[in-house]
């Protein structure tokens, strides 16, 4: 019988099935999208930088989370950008998308 992988066997040798999810994805971006947060319109915020992390071809690199309320609501809207611990509270929504693209791309941002 031969072994397993090797020509004419039934078992044939099979690669790891790629990770899925946040693993595979240099940067997260977590969108608060609970009550206050979205009066704040952090939900037309996370479609805006989903729309432009597509344009840019940076899908691979970068994914979009909504999240639940992370009790700041004060600071209205909420969203965080891993890794390096970046919250960006209270900003306007083009602001929040330049900094967030800044980041992913590895540039300062502009403004
Ligand atoms: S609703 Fe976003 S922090 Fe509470």
């Amino acid at each position: 019988m031969p072994a397993p992988g090797s020509e004419g066997s039934r078992f044939p040798l099979m690669e790891p099935p790629m990770p899925r999810g946040p693993a595979v994805f240099d940067h997260s971006v977590f969108v608060c999208t609970g009550k206050d947060c979205s009066k704040a319109g952090a939900k037309k915020l996370a479609k805006r930088l989903e729309r432009e992390i597509k344009a840019r071809g940076l899908r691979r690199k970068a994914h979009v989370f909504r999240m639940k309320c992370t009790g700041y609501c004060k600071l209205a809207p909420v969203v965080a950008v891993q890794p390096g611990g970046c919250w960006l509270t209270r900003e306007e929504p083009a602001a929040v998308v330049e900094q967030v693209l800044a980041r992913i791309e590895g540039r300062e941002p502009e403004g």
